[in-house]
């Protein structure tokens, strides 16, 4: 780990140096490709996490790495026709400059290839063969390379040879090994998840582990026949340590143990985090068994999020974007395309990344990764609601540049800042981004209802000095408070935001009591420069079906953003003055129509088709809603979900002819996704009336 340095002249403060840090790491990633946004959202998550404790007072340390001992990896580097160690550089320094380029701030980039890993997995392995932990023995069945795992015959399709979880390929072996007694711990291990109710991170996680547990656990055999690549069982160079367990042991080596005297201010780690593939199996039951083999304590938290699901574009179904099959989109290439759209500097476009990836990924369930989504969190969220609070108000240039001396508090706004502090608090303690930064925007949403209902233009108008001191102090101190609670994950322009603001240092580490606090703008602060963070997209010119005035995709509804629906603050020095950050909101329509109108162009960028309905029914607890299949045109069948079940049963639906919006935004309402929307009428009881053609046509067909 990091030696601590001080000038020989200071005191060193021994305590200090004792001190337990807040460790956080992400799984070493395989060096087999480069690193996509799926690997990317992991270390995002723990990066932000560690910014989090550190604004809280932690000391954290971060560990991020690669994972190169395995057998894939060679394999990938045959494949590549290339030579295996240069082939593993090339790739782990790939995710080296991914890190960078996303500002992940790690304490230790881990490699396993590295001398003192090799050292450490001996030593571990060593011990428990002496303690009879390890013991030799025959395994016959099945190994997956993709996977990296032993498979039972009952986890095989055997006329595919096939693994049932993953679909990778498994082959046969044989061969004589050494087993880590696995079985052993299964009883102990329920007991400490029982026993440690946030052990296990979310709670279906947990239940999966338990029944994991309760099917019975295995002794799992740790060393392969080979020579070569990989770490050599001691004493026996034909033999290899087993991946799995070579790779588990790297979040230990780091803290020096067993020989480094102050190896337990690391261990254990407080936060393990990873996606949902590696959880129940590894890091939630042979890894904690490890440790309790050996003697140690378990890690304090083990975080297991959900998958980025792609658009197979040959079956359409929904799958894991990976390294190898249907590939999630690289970092780079994302941040890139977003500068090249939105004109904003490349630490602004890595922000949005961070933050779409930290807002959207699940915790339970799986989620759809697409670039159209990010847009449109990138429009909404940070251009709309969170370029709007600030930038409105100083971009009116009131009270000349310096922050102006409120008339007293608004209660009802600092009681929303409050809440928003205590939510986005408790969404961390189960490590929720998304629920975090939610709750971050009420606050947000807040602000700009505030300003528009306030109308600080009009008191300005009418000479109410005080009245505009107090809602533009308003505005900005919650800009200033929203800016803290965005700047774990959206660093750069919390940063801005705070140079705006005229603060330094807007989330120094251990600040957070103060910092959280209302009231934390000086009455006569100079003010930065004015200028809009997240300049907006242009979707008109990108086709990409986005709506350019887009709702805040909320989770599980169709909901308007009444944040973005409020009316835009125009500021008074400069009425009807549009820029790039003050929307269409406020831009008057040609030939004084009104600002309700669309052109024809903007209804034209809206795809009405008619589809056919193919299967309908019912879903679970959710009484108004039905699950869909529809064919929207040849080769193009999809899942839909509809609030119609109160005026139609399912048994009713199949082969009708409906119109839908084919273009619409996909959303998961109920956990349940849906790709389009179906129009109905309501009639004056309130009951929804499909809309259908005059006479039968082709599904697909357009309607204008
Ligand atoms: N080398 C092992 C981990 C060993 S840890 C001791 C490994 N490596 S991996 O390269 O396959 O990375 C897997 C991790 O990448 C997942 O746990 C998750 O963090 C991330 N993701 C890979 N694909 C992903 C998605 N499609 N969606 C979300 N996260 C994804 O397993």
């Amino acid at each position: 780990m990091l030696t601590m340095t001080a000038a020989p002249t200071e005191a060193v403060n021994d305590s200090f140096l004792d001190t337990k840090r807040y460790y956080i790491t992400t799984p070493i990633y395989y060096v087999n490709g480069a690193p996509h946004v799926g690997t990317a959202t992991t270390t995002v998550l723990a990066d932000a996490t560690a910014r989090y404790r550190r604004l809280r007072g932690d000391r954290p340390y971060f560990l991020t790495g690669t994972d190169e001992n395995a057998r894939k990896v060679t394999e990938a580097a045959e494949k590549a026709g290339r030579e295996t160690l240069p082939f593993v550089d090339e790739v782990s320094q790939r995710f080296v400059e991914t890190w960078k380029l996303m500002n992940c701030d790690y304490d230790v980039f881990f490699r396993t290839t590295e001398a003192r890993h090799r050292r450490i997995v001996q030593e571990v392995f060593t011990r428990l063969k002496a303690a009879g932990d390890v013991y030799p023995g025959v395994y016959e069945g099945w190994y997956s390379v993709a996977d990296e795992t032993f498979f039972r015959d009952t986890d095989v399709d055997e006329t595919t040879q096939t693994a049932k979880e993953s679909g990778a390929k498994v082959e046969r072996v044989r061969e004589d090994t050494y087993f880590f007694r696995l079985s052993a711990y299964g009883d102990r291990l329920k007991a400490h998840i029982l026993t440690h109710p946030d052990f296990l991170v979310p709670d279906t996680r947990r239940n999966e582990v338990l029944a994991f547990i309760e099917q019975g656990l295995r002794d799992i055999n740790i060393t392969q026949n080979r020579s070569g690549w990989g770490i050599e069982v001691p004493g026996e160079p034909n033999k290899i340590i087993y991946v799995w367990f070579d790779a588990l042991i790297n979040y230990l080596a780091e803290s020096g143990w067993p020989d480094a005297p102050d190896w337990d201010t690391l261990w254990p780690a407080n936060v393990h985090f990873m996606g949902k593939e590696i959880y129940t199996r590894f890091h939630a039951t042979l890894w904690p068994a490890m440790l309790m083999a050996l003697g140690l304590p378990l890690p304090q938290h083990v975080v297991g999020h959900g998958w980025w699901l792609v658009r197979d574009p040959k079956t359409l179904a929904f799958v894991k974007g990976s390294k190898s099959g249907i590939q999630l989109p690289l970092p780079q290439e994302t941040v890139q395309l977003l500068q090249e759209r939105s004109g904003a500097p490349e630490a602004i476009c890595v922000d949005a990344l961070r933050y779409y990836l930290c807002r959207d990924i699940q915790l339970q369930s799986d989620a759809e990764f697409s670039v159209e989504m990010l847009i449109t969190r990138y429009n909404s969220d940070l251009a709309n609601d969170l370029g709007n609070v600030l930038n409105r108000v100083l971009r009116a240039k009131y009270f000349e540049g310096t922050i102006p001396q409120p008339g007293g508090f608004d209660d009802a706004l600092t009681a929303v800042a409050a809440q928003a502090v205590s939510g986005y608090k408790a969404a961390l303690e189960r490590f929720d981004w998304g629920a975090a930064l939610q709750a971050a925007w009420t606050l947000v949403g807040a602000l700009n209802k505030y300003v528009a209902e306030k109308e600080p233009w009009t008191l300005a108008r009418n000479g109410d000095t005080q009245g505009v001191a107090t809602v533009v102090y308003h505005a900005l101190e919650g800009a200033r408070l929203a800016a803290v609670l965005v700047s774990p994950v959206l660093p750069s322009a919390a940063a801005a935001m705070g140079a705006q603001l005229g603060i330094a240092n807007l989330a120094a580490e251990g600040t957070w009591s103060e910092a959280t606090r209302w009231g934390g703008l000086v009455p006569g602060t100079p003010i930065g420069e004015p200028t809009p963070l997240f300049p907006r997209i242009d979707t008109r010119a990108l086709g990409t079906g986005t709506a350019d005035a887009a709702p805040s995709p909320k989770k599980g509804s169709r909901t308007m953003n009444t944040a973005s629906q409020e009316p835009t603050f125009a500021p008074v020095a400069e009425p009807g003055k549009t820029t790039a950050a003050s929307d269409s909101a406020l831009a008057k329509p040609e030939g004084g129509g009104s600002s309700d109108t669309v052109t024809i162009d903007d209804f034209a960028r809206i795809q009405l088709k008619i589809a056919e309905i193919l299967t309908a029914e019912r879903i679970e607890g959710a009484k108004k809603l039905l699950r869909l299949r529809i064919r929207v045109g040849e080769g193009d069948d999809r899942q839909l979900v509809a609030g119609i079940a109160e005026s139609y049963a399912p048994e009713d639906l199949p082969g009708r002819q409906i119109v839908v919006i084919a273009n619409l935004q996909p959303a998961t309402i109920r956990g349940v996704q849906s790709q389009g929307m179906l129009l109905a009428a309501t009639d004056s009881e309130g009951r929804a009336i499909l809309l259908k053609p005059d006479a039968p046509v082709a599904p697909g067909s357009k309607v204008r």
